[in-house]
């Protein structure tokens, strides 16, 4: 049992009038998995069924004494009732994530690994992606120096996972540059856009037909390739980047299309700007970037974890009927026009 334990969040599940045959459920963190913690009905009929006041005040207290407790006791176990239901949503499986030794592709494969998930972490720092092992840990994260743009690099991790585990089931597609901001056309080299494409989409390709041929056989399988604002509207990254990233949503379209048939997902998450990663001269410029007109989510700025969590949805078994998808997690700004909307504000608002 952990020393330490923190209620991360409360959830209900139903709602009034079925309560009777809903359990209440919480979910805390325990050795760093989520443990979903269940009152049995009799215990939510017999003291939480009054009304639904009376019962949100009624889970409140019972989260409250979970915190207060270090561990959970056999006796408060019996006098709650509790049911212990661990409920990682990719138990078992194992996931390659390109581009992992920071940023998104950290995140991802912290969350992966706290849902069960062995990762292993593709990328060219080697010392990062190492830390990144082990603070995740080394019995269940891995690292594999690989340069994307390498197909025999590319191969080797995938190979590396089919030797280790047996199977790979998740590809993530996280590695990208976002190449020099240039803003004339004129000033862009055709080097500079060859190597981005090289890394953004080519990397891409890699993944998918290597990741490809160890799902095919198996017969299942999740590739996720991560995209961005510029895989759906121009003007808000240099030109190849915003090449690299519609073009991939292009290639999970028709790689989708093909592998349906072999029982494997090909989506896209498509992220709007996770701060600070804009350059300090484009912030300084447009000081609301990251928050209000950019986003329609008042307030609300987006976070490597809520790109971590969409990527956790399409490998996971929930999205098993999505395919072919490109996810926006962009607090709607590449669907709204801040311009002009019935619903912007006007002069009077
Ligand atoms: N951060 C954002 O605001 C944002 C917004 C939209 C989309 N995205 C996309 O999300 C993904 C992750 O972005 P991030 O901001 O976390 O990036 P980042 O720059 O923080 O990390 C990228 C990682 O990719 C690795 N990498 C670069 N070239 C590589 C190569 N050739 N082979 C292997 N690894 C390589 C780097 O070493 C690094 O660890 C990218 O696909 C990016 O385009 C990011």
């Amino acid at each position: 049992m952990a020393t330490s334990m923190n209620v991360m969040h409360v959830s209900e599940a139903g709602t009034p009038p079925r309560l009777a045959s809903c359990p209440v459920r919480f979910c805390i963190e325990r050795g760093g998995k989520d443990v979903v913690l269940s009152c049995r009905k009799s215990y939510v009929t017999n003291h939480i069924r009054t009304n639904f006041i009376t019962r949100q005040e009624k889970l409140r207290s019972t989260v409250t004494r979970v915190r207060n407790h270090r561990s959970i006791s056999n006796s408060l176990k019996n006098d709650l009732n509790l049911e212990y239901e661990a409920t990682p949503r990719l138990a078992g499986k194992v996931a390659i994530i390109t581009g992992a030794a920071q940023g998104i592709g950290k995140t991802t494969a912290k969350l992966f690994a706290k849902h069960g998930a062995k990762v292993i972490i593709a990328d060219i720092q080697d010392d990062l992606g190492q830390s990144v092992c082990e603070e995740i840990g080394l019995e269940t994260a891995s690292y594999v120096h690989c340069d994307v743009t390498q197909e025999a690099h590319v191969e080797n991790v995938v190979n590396f996972a089919t030797t280790k585990y047996g199977k790979l089931d998740i590809m993530i597609n996280n590695a990208a540059v976002l190449g020099e901001a240039k803003l004339s056309i004129l000033e862009n080299e055709k080097s500079d856009f060859d190597r981005v494409i090289s890394v953004n989409l080519a990397g891409v390709f890699l993944g998918i037909k290597h990741a490809a041929r160890a799902m095919i056989p198996a017969g299942c399988g999740s590739i996720i390739s991560i995209g961005s604002v510029s895989s759906s509207i121009g003007g808000v990254s240099p030109h190849a980047y915003t090449s690299s990233k519609h073009a991939i949503v292009g290639l999970t379209k028709n790689v989708a299309a093909e592998l349906g048939k072999h029982g494997i997902r090909v989506n896209c998450v498509s992220p709007y700007l996770v701060p600070p990663s804009v350059p300090a001269e484009i912030s300084e410029l447009h000081p609301h970037i990251f928050v209000n007109i950019y986003s329609n989510i008042k307030g609300v700025a987006l976070k490597e974890e809520d790109v971590a969590q969409a990527t956790l949805f399409f490998a996971s078994d929930e999205s098993k009927y999505i395919s072919g998808h490109n996810l926006a997690v962009d607090g709607g700004f590449t669907t709204i026009n801040p311009g002009f909307g019935l619903f912007a504000p006007t002069k009077s608002s």
